[in-house]
């Protein structure tokens, strides 16, 4: 896999090199108001997005630049894990499934850092997409996160062949319908269409995920998906045609909005209310502590 990335990018090699010693020379601290805003051009087909204090890279006709809602998801997450953690027996499995620039992963692993949190735990990020592998895997460079597995992956194949059951599967997946992706997402072809085309009714990746779950996730496990506020329900019920008897609870967002969906182990989806994860959290940023 590695080659054929590397002959694949190799266009693009010496602008990414020039560009990471761009990010490290403009790291500054930032307020939370500099979370809203819109990822910045850096080169013709680089842009840069900048969340706390992550700094991620976005290729064109690699992968999605990362949204605001994806970092929330992902340190509410982290909160999640961090305190669900004497539930699950160790080493924890968490898989960021279709990581595109890395987002979730590198989010996630970050905030566990930081909190010190000490359970042993493996985080794994797959793509199906070698060179949104290749993005995330700079990513994670540029933001000196050194212990995530990357693996090209169709979803969940091969999972737990390699790394046993997962304990946390989250996924932001493809989640726009095929004939009405706006023109504004797209943003001239900047984004694969991979990564935002989901499907006649825009929930074909969510059925995907969840026909392939029951195989994969552990006894005390949830899966955590992002979605669109209005199409919650119907992810919840495709969820629960392949779980039967499981567990669910809301994620809410910044403004309110259902942001995630929590689906599996009562004990863990009942974590999510306990930390008011389905709350409106003003600042819309939790810090892991
Ligand atoms: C909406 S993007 C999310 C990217 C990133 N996780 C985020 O939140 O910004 C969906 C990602 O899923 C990946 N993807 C699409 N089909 C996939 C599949 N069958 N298996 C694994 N990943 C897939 C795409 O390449 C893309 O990176």
């Amino acid at each position: 896999m590695k080659d054929s990335l590397q002959m694949s990018y190799r266009g693009n090699f010496f602008a990414s090199v020039r560009d990471i010693t761009a990010i490290r020379a403009i790291k500054t601290p930032v307020s939370l108001t500099r979370l809203a805003a819109q990822p910045r051009p850096l080169y013709p087909n680089v842009v840069r997005t900048h969340f706390g204090s992550l700094d991620f890279l976005s290729y064109k006709g690699a992968n999605l630049p990362p949204n605001k809602e994806a970092y929330v998801l992902a340190t509410k997450t982290a909160k999640l894990i961090q305190k669900s953690s004497h539930l699950i027996s160790s080493p924890l499995t968490i898989v960021d499934v279709g990581t595109g620039s890395g987002i979730i992963a590198i989010t996630l692993a970050a905030a566990l850092h930081k909190a010190n949190a000490a359970t042993d735990r493996v985080i794994v990020a797959t793509d199906i997409s070698g060179l949104a592998l290749e993005v995330a895997d700079r990513n994670a460079q540029i933001n000196q996160v050194r212990d995530i597995k990357f693996r090209q992956r169709d979803i969940l194949a091969g999972i737990k062949q390699e790394f046993g059951t997962v304990d946390f599967i989250i996924w932001n997946p493809p989640f726009y319908e095929s004939n009405d992706i706006p023109t504004k997402v797209r943003r001239a072809n900047f984004i694969p269409e991979i990564a935002i085309n989901g499907g006649q009714d825009s929930l074909s990746y969510y059925r995907s995920l969840f026909s392939q779950v029951s195989e994969v996730i552990s006894d005390q496990g949830v899966i955590i998906v992002q979605v669109r506020s209005w199409k919650a329900e119907e992810v919840e019920t495709i969820a629960k045609s392949f779980l039967r008897g499981a567990s669910s609870a809301e994620i809410k967002g910044t403004r309110g909005q259902v942001l995630g969906l929590v689906i599996g182990n009562i004990k863990i989806v009942e974590m999510v209310e306990a930390l008011g994860l389905n709350t409106f959290q003003k600042a819309g940023i939790l810090v892991v502590t």
